[in-house]
This record gives structure tokens, C-alpha cells and sequence, in this order.
């Protein structure tokens, strides 16, 4: 329906859940970036999954929790180049394709990401 969210489009909770799940899966185990992760893969997933949720339109979980989201000034404390950006975007390509969606939505979710990722790199 037109007037349903992204977040509920692609299937909600649910769709999250699966996505932050194989994502970060991917990110850990990553040549290039696993090096950026330091804390528990478990609360980053969680962190990422209430995010996305209001970055996708659905409800404001992460301000509830952690407040502004600030993404950019909460990534400050780690040296990411653009070589990390096309890495972490690469992982979440992969993780958004294996989501049972169809091939159109896959990409309107993916090209919700590229803006954001380029615009984290600080080094
Ligand atoms: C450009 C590539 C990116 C890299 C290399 C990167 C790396 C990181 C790192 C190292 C952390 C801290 C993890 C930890 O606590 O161990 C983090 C946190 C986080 N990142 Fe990214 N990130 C990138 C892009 C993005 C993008 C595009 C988004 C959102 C669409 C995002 C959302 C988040 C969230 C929600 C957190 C948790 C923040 C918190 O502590 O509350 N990141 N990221």
C-alpha cells in the first residue's frame, strides 16, 4: 500500500531482525572493517535494529532508548575511510539480499544506505 512505510513494506520487526543478524555476521568476519568492532556483537545488533527501525520510517525506538541519534558525531571516535564505507556497504548489499522481499524493494532498501555510509567517513 502507498501510504505504508519502507519499515513496514519490507516486513518489519521481523525483516530487522533478520537483516542486523546476517549483516553484522558479515561485518565481524570482514578483512577490511571487523577491525572497527570492538563491543558486544549482540548490543550493536540490537542498536542497529532499533535504529533502522525509525531510520525506515516505523517507530522511534533508538531516541526512546539512547536519545538524538547523531550518527555521524557517535562515529567520530572511530578512524573510517571510504575504503570502509564501500565495505560496510558491500556487507549490507549481501545481508539485503537475502531477505525474502522482491528484487524492486531490495533495492529501494539498499538505496537508503550509500548517502549515510559516505557520509560517516571522518579519515
Ligand atoms: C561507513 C561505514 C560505517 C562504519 C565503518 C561504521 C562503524 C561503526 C562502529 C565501529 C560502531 C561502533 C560499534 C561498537 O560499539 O563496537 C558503529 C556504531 C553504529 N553504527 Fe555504524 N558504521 C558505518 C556506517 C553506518 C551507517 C550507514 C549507519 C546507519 C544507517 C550506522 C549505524 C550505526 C549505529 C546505529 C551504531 C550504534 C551507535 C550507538 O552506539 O548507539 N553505521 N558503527
Amino acid at each position: 500500500m502507498e501510504n505504508e512505510t519502507l519499515y513496514e513494506r519490507i516486513g518489519g520487526d521481523e525483516a530487522l531482525r533478520q537483516l542486523t543478524n546476517t549483516f553484522y555476521d558479515l561485518v565481524f568476519n570482514h578483512e577490511l572493517i571487523s577491525r572497527l568492532f570492538k563491543t558486544d556483537k549482540d548490543l550493536i545488533k540490537e542498536k542497529q535494529r532499533l535504529f533502522l527501525t525509525q531510520f525506515l520510517g516505523g517507530p522511534q525506538l533508538y531516541s526512546e532508548v539512547y536519545g538524538h541519534p547523531m550518527m555521524r558525531a557517535r562515529h567520530m571516535p572511530h578512524t573510517i575511510t571510504e575504503d570502509d564505507a564501500i565495505a560496510w556497504l558491500q556487507c549490507m548489499s549481501e545481508a539485503v539480499g537475502q531477505l525474502p522481499i522482491s528484487r524492486e524493494l531490495k533495492d529501494e532498501l539498499f538505496d537508503r544506505f550509500p548517502r549515510t555510509a559516505f557520509f560517516m567517513v571522518n579519515s
